[in-house]
């Protein structure tokens, strides 16, 4: 008797115990699923899965899904936290989405320039080979800004994108990375042939691809024009005139070039580019402009251009010392970008077919520009002469007579005006490149 009641007794108290224990464990569960039910439908997306386990006397919180797991202590601060981070999540969500609704139609919304409106007999299809260069980009933006429908052939050995990247997306621009040296076929009714590396330390980086450019290219391009009867314009060069003995240098002039010196691979190039021309224009009836381009400047320029205006610039406003090779006392005559634009349109559109100058007259020697380029740009700076460069031509200076009387045609900015637009661009483009913030 004694043992039997013994025995209920410790039934009794086993059972009650284990009792009690389970009711713990179910409270302790209810308490936590009602503290988190408020969150957790927002706290748990897709097939990530809540449950609570008791190993212990360690509560946690075990978020899972199919691959992995963690645990989190179930602390009512990193509810919190989570709560925020979502928060956060949601209302990035919301900008993304705004921002795919502007792609929607499948085009960019972006702010362009406004441009003229040309109908369907005015509005032009015009192709730039080298569009993405230095004078190219300037024209692609006075062509666009026209009306006109734009397409830029370029292969970005000395061009780049940023240059035309304002116009990606516009219904009249259009951009092919493309080497000229390959066949183009597009439709168009101008051509703008100006792909060919412009500066000596481009074009004798590989100077049979320049020659293969300004030949093979050349044919390319004026195959192209014979093909679909368009009007085509080539950017010659005033170094056809070489280290010219007649000055200032007219087209007449035939010129005084190093048929095997270092700069003839562009030099010679470029006068095989205008014997093609001609050659096409006498056999194929092909209706044809030639621009002998003479030193230009301005924003966009390369960097590395390696030439005189962007030389000092950049020395000037790195505090460097200015180098200027030989004894400084040849001469250059630098014309702004948008002034070598408006002529070549004004080439373009003439009935003239021979060869024009495109150039500023005015001419300074070497040590007068490093002389302006100093006081605009402000601080101290040493000079410094170095060895003169072979071949460098002495004296340039354009006779701008044709492209006067035929064009109606000469330069406006002065060089002042010009300069400080160029260094205003440089500024930026040297703490870029130091690795500064442009603000
Ligand atoms: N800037 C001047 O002072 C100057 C003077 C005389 C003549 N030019 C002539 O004007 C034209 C433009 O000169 P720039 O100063 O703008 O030079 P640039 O180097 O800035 O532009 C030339 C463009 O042609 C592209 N290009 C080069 N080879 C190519 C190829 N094989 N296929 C496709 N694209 C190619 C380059 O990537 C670049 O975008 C050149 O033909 C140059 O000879 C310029």
């Amino acid at each position: 008797m004694r043992n039997s009641t013994r025995t209920k007794f410790l039934i009794f108290g086993l059972v009650f115990v284990l009792g009690s224990a389970l009711f713990l464990i179910w409270e302790d569960k209810l308490k936590l699923s009602q503290s988190l039910k408020s969150d957790d439908d927002h706290l748990l997306p897709g097939n990530l899965k809540v449950s609570f386990e008791n190993n212990q006397n360690k509560k946690s919180l075990k978020y899972s899904d199919p691959d992995i797991g963690y645990d989190v202590p179930v602390d009512p601060a990193v509810i919190t936290r989570l709560q925020g981070d979502l928060n956060f999540a949601n209302e990035r969500i919301k900008l993304l989405e705004e921002k795919l609704k502007s792609f929607e139609g499948g085009r960019i919304s972006k702010k362009y320039p406004d441009v003229k409106f040309q109908n369907y007999r005015t509005k032009k299809r015009i192709l730039i080979t080298g569009g993405a260069g230095f004078v190219g980009s300037h024209l692609v933006d006075k062509l666009m800004l026209m009306g006109h429908e734009v397409t830029v052939v370029d292969n970005f050995f000395t061009g780049r994108k940023e240059n035309v990247e304002h116009w990606f997306g516009h219904p009249n621009f259009e951009i092919i990375h493309q080497d000229i040296v390959t066949p183009l076929f597009v439709e168009v009714d101008e051509i703008y042939h100006l792909a060919s590396p412009a500066s000596p330390p481009h074009y004798m980086f590989n100077p049979v691809k320049t020659i293969k450019t300004n030949t093979i290219g050349t044919i390319n391009m004026l195959g192209l024009a014979k093909r679909v009867g368009a009007k085509i314009l080539f950017a010659s060069t005033s170094e056809v005139y070489g280290d010219p003995e007649v000055h200032p240098q007219s087209e007449t002039y035939w010129g005084h070039v190093n048929p095997i010196g270092p700069r003839a691979c562009y030099d010679e190039a470029k006068r095989v580019g205008e014997t093609l021309c001609y050659a096409y224009a006498r056999h194929e009836k092909l209706n044809v402009r030639v621009a002998r381009i003479f030193n230009t400047y301005g924003p966009r320029m390369h960097m590395n251009d390696g030439r005189v205006v962007s030389n000092f610039i950049i020395q000037a406003l790195r505090n460097e010392t200015i180098t200027v090779y030989g004894l400084g006392n040849q001469t250059r005559s630098f014309q702004y970008v948008s002034d070598l634009v408006d002529g070549l349109m004004a080439l373009m559109n003439s009935n003239y077919t021979l060869p024009v100058n495109l150039g500023n007259p005015l001419e300074h020697t070497i040590l007068e520009f490093a002389t302006i380029i100093k006081s605009l740009v402000g601080g101290e700076h040493a000079m410094k002469l170095t060895k003169a460069v072979e071949d460098d031509p002495q004296r340039r200076k354009p006779d701008i007579k044709r492209a006067k009387k035929y064009l109606d045609w000469e330069p406006k900015v002065s060089l002042n005006e010009g300069l400080k637009k160029t260094i205003e661009y440089f500024t930026i483009e040297v703490k870029r490149s130091d690795g500064h913030k442009v603000t």
